[in-house]
């Protein structure tokens, strides 16, 4: 270690349960919609990607549908067939190998889908019958951005098969060779759809009260432990997020009573993204809501959105985060936690090559060992 990680609290280890982590600089979850077709497989593509990534403290996987209902965009990777848990080890395999370590991010995207991504063109499920206002996907390579339909409200004796999704997925990774797993209850997929006041009316015991709108998510969270143990279990929130959507009443007094239960469950971490699903944190962090979760959790707080190296330093420093994730500046930089270190400069990011496509964008972005070899 050089005397300059010596004192940087981004290069302070961190211990996850049986995980030593040895920088704060992790990866977040990110959709890159390049998955193997057909049967939405990872490839040796992805393989590459996330090996060149091994360097992140811990990497956490894109978001990977835990069934062909939970699947809401064209080419996104799935955890609930054997060629796609086959396609998953090697790509932890290859994380492994270069010293890495890798969750998986369990995802079912609720009503953020279209009949043609379901299974025998059904309609997507959610707690109730409301089109998310604004919220779009792509079907395929040449359809461009689509509306997604008002969706089908779940019944209640629906909800033991949800929770069977979530555990079969959890089981399909460990299969597949991850070191734990992150339950995505953000950026309005089905498990946010149930948390937040906009999107859940039910009138059963999964919605109406507060407690009754945390029931699922506390119930697949439960269940993914059960498979997996607390420490190796992290949950994903987002609670100003309006992507998809998204709306609550009153995110205090949601995400504090969510984060008392987390709490209680001993989860391995609390992921934040503490503004929009994409960083835009035009009016600031949302710090009310922040001091109020870090009073009642007491575990490993990650914290996510905007980050520079320089604001994730100060946040360490002064104990409003323990970890941070980053996103965009991980797709364009395979070598973050290096840059990092060295204060170097990073590279940009391109977003037109976010989603789908092939290496360009993807695995062609240069090391600095790379750039000075080149120079
Ligand atoms: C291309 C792209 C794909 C993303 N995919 C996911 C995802 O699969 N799961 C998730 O929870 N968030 C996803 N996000 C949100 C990021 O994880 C992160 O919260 C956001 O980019 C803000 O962090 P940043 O400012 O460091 O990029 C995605 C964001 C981008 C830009």
């Amino acid at each position: 270690m050089s005397n300059q990680q010596h004192n940087d609290p981004l290069f302070q280890p961190f211990t996850m349960g049986d995980l030593t982590l040895p920088n704060r600089v992790l990866m977040s979850p990110l959709t890159r919609s390049r998955s193997s077709q057909p049967g939405d497989i990872p490839n040796d593509m992805n393989v590459h990607y996330y090996q060149q990534r091994a360097s992140a403290g811990l990497i956490l996987s894109e978001a990977t549908q835990i069934s062909p209902q939970g699947k809401g965009y064209a080419f996104t990777p799935g955890i609930h067939s054997q060629e796609q848990v086959n396609g998953w080890k090697k790509v932890t395999g290859a994380v492994h190998t270069a010293g890495g370590r890798i969750h998986m991010q369990l995802w079912h995207v609720g009503r953020i889908s279209h009949p043609e991504l379901q299974p025998n063109g059904n309609l997507p499920v959610a707690p109730s019958a409301i089109k998310p206002e604004g919220a779009k996907t792509f079907i395929s390579a040449d359809s461009g951005m689509v509306d997604v339909p008002e969706p089908r409200a779940l019944e209640s004796a629906e909800m033991a098969g949800i929770v069977e999704q979530y555990r079969q997925g959890a089981l399909n990774a460990q299969e597949a060779g991850f070191d734990g797993v992150e339950v995505h209850a953000a950026n309005g997929y089905l498990l946010d759809q149930f948390i937040k006041s906009g999107s859940n009316h039910r009138t059963d015991e999964f919605g109406g009260s507060l407690e009754n709108r945390l029931r699922l998510p506390l119930m697949v969270i439960q269940a993914v432990i059960d498979v997996w143990g607390k420490d190796k279990v992290g949950v994903r929130v987002g609670p100003t997020g309006s992507f998809n959507g998204m709306y609550d009443d009153n995110p205090t007094e949601t995400f504090t009573a969510f984060a008392k239960h987390l709490n209680d469950l001993g989860i391995a971490y609390l992921e934040v993204v503490e503004d929009s699903f994409q960083g835009n944190h035009a009016s600031g962090r949302p710090e009310d809501i922040i001091d109020a979760i870090r009073a009642v959790y007491k575990g490993t707080y990650i914290a996510n959105g905007a980050y520079t190296a320089e604001e994730a330093r100060t946040r360490i420093s002064e104990g409003l985060c323990d970890l941070v994730t980053f996103g965009r500046p991980f797709i364009a930089n395979p070598d973050l936690p290096e840059r990092f270190c060295q204060n170097a400069p990073l590279n940009e990011w391109d977003d037109s090559t976010f989603y789908g496509g092939d290496e360009h964008g993807y695995t062609d972005y240069p090391t600095l060992e790379a750039l000075e070899t080149n120079a």
